[in-house]
């Protein structure tokens, strides 16, 4: 009983959400993202021993211990962030923990490369959203409430409203400033409606350096200062009740991703988990370079990711590299030019222009989106070629989705054994992302699967989502303008 209880509640779970996924695609693109955690800090070693030492002998593991640090900090050239689906809550978004002030509080926020505005609930937030549905929501139940209390980190600076910080660097800001000593406010809005705000300042992130592997070593950690930070003291929007707030990847000045890639390499990357793994299932979140991209092949038994086999054009790590387009006109997005798509190794017709910022078209890669959105002339394309090719299959309706299928399999009962299409997008530099099949004919419940894509008006932006994301590992190399992407199961 207690079992077929749990599948049942994994099924709302499920079905919501793609919900919230759909809703987000209709947003487009700013807000939903991925989470990350950070990596649990183990306690320094053997505290009681330490007590039972002389001060002169304590002053003095106490400074080899610092000095050990700033060693650390000053040879590290990477931190990671440990990531992981929010499946778990509903939400379709990525989360990652994040360490901010002085003690450092821990909050669970969406990573969302469609944001360039980190921000975090704040004390005073906890009354103001105390409100509606939010509490007898699913997805709120799903993760402990946590507050950042501003007073409570000796790192913490306001911005004032006068400032040329708040004024001109802060690209969501207010112009209200009635006395210039008032912080700096924001009324952060996503596409989906939803909406965050509060007052903006800066703060130090704790963060986990990583040296040469994949996973940090949990002790090794630092300081990251003068991180941007939102305190929100008031949000609506359901995207933000499973987590703390937002980590903002976007291509921004004054972006977390910026500011860390800016200390670090130049460069930021993540694995995405398969977006129904449970919340234990972690990857990571890398800013500096990646082992899995700079160094040569590891071993198959110290491999951070296993790369599938890679069919050319790869180097000599499996990745395939395209442009990154950063421009002004898709800011804070990381935009991408596409070539086409293919299905089953057909090239399908769609018109240029739907790849083409200039001609109101133009895809973006988003952390924050969970179902892919093709602009409808390519999603008409794509949508026919998959659908011809599960012509056989019964059909069956599921909102959102135009296309689901029976997948039930008449004489077993069990799994329908089709073969289903490739379907490959294809980036200028002759790079091609193949996902597996399970990120666009998406488990929608037991025994459906569905088409997971969606449509979005012409002219318009297209969005490479989360899901078609997963299973792969990104890195964003924002200092050579290039995107680096290769198959892994992100396991560590
Ligand atoms: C509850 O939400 C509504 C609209 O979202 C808002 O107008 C109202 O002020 C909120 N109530 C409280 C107590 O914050
Ligand atoms: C942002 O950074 C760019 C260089 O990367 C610089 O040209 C621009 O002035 C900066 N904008 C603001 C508002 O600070
Ligand atoms: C996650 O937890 C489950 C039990 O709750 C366990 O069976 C599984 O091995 C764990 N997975 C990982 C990746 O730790
Ligand atoms: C799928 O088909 C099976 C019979 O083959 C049927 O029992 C089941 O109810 C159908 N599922 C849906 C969701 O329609």
């Amino acid at each position: 009983m207690a079992g077929r209880r749990r599948v049942v509640l994994l099924l709302v779970v499920v079905a919501a959400a793609f919900l919230v996924a759909a809703t987000s695609a209709g947003r487009a693109t700013r807000g939903k993202s991925a989470r990350f955690e950070l990596l649990r800090l183990a306690p320094a070693a053997s505290l009681p021993d330490l007590a039972r030492m002389d001060r002169e002998r304590m002053a003095f593991i106490s400074s080899r211990r610092a000095s050990a640090r700033r060693r650390a900090e000053e040879t590290a050239s990477a931190f990671a962030m440990p990531l992981s689906s929010g499946a778990y809550t509903g939400t379709g978004q990525y989360f990652v923990r994040f360490r901010v002030g002085t003690p450092a509080q821990p909050f669970l926020l969406v990573a969302d490369t469609g944001s360039d505005l980190t921000w975090v609930k704040c004390h005073r937030a906890a009354a103001a959203s105390k409100n509606a549905s939010s509490y007898s929501h699913p997805a709120a139940a799903a993760s402990p409430r946590r507050t950042f209390h501003p007073d409570k980190s000796r790192t913490w600076a306001p911005i004032s409203c006068s400032s040329a910080t708040c004024k001109e660097s802060l690209p969501f800001s207010l112009a209200a400033c009635s006395t210039p000593a008032n912080p700096c406010a924001y009324d952060y809005r996503y596409k989906d409606g939803s909406a965050a705000r509060g007052t903006v300042g800066t703060d130090s992130a704790t963060i986990a350096l990583a040296s040469g592997r994949a996973a940090p070593a949990p002790r090794n950690k630092a300081k990251l200062s003068g991180v941007v930070l939102g305190c929100t003291t008031a949000y609506n929007g359901e995207s933000f009740l499973a987590s703390d707030g937002v980590l903002s990847l976007g291509y921004s000045n004054v972006s977390f991703a910026s500011h860390a890639a800016s200390r670090f390499g130049g460069r930021f990357s993540y694995c995405l988990v398969d977006h129904l793994a449970p919340r234990n299932a972690t990857s990571y979140l890398t800013f500096g370079p990646n082992p899995a991209f700079s160094s040569p092949p590891p071993l198959e038994s110290t491999a951070s990711c296993k790369p599938a086999p890679a069919p050319a054009p790869a180097d000599a790590h499996g990745a395939r590299q395209t442009p990154l387009v950063l421009d002004h006109r898709t800011r804070p997005f990381y935009a991408v030019t596409v070539r086409g798509v293919s299905v089953a190794g057909e090239l399908l017709k769609i018109p240029r222009a739907v790849w083409d910022v200039d001609q109101g078209g133009g895809a973006i890669l988003d952390s924050g989106t969970s179902l892919t959105v093709l602009a409808r002339p390519a999603y008409r394309a794509v949508v026919a070629a998959l659908s011809k090719r599960l012509a056989g299959v019964p059909r069956v309706a599921m909102d959102p989705f135009d296309y689901c299928y029976n997948w039930t399999s008449p004489s077993t009962g069990g799994d329908l054994d089709v073969a289903l299409p490739m379907l490959a997008v294809h980036f200028a530099g002759s790079a091609r992302l193949e996902p597996p099949a399970k990120s666009y004919v998406i488990d929608a419940a037991p025994g459906v699967k569905c088409i997971g894509l969606q449509e979005a008006p012409w002219p318009g932006l297209s969005v490479i989502g989360n899901i078609l994301q997963q299973e792969h590992l990104w890195e964003y190399d924002l200092k050579n303008r290039r995107l680096r992407f290769k198959r892994s199961r992100c396991t560590h």
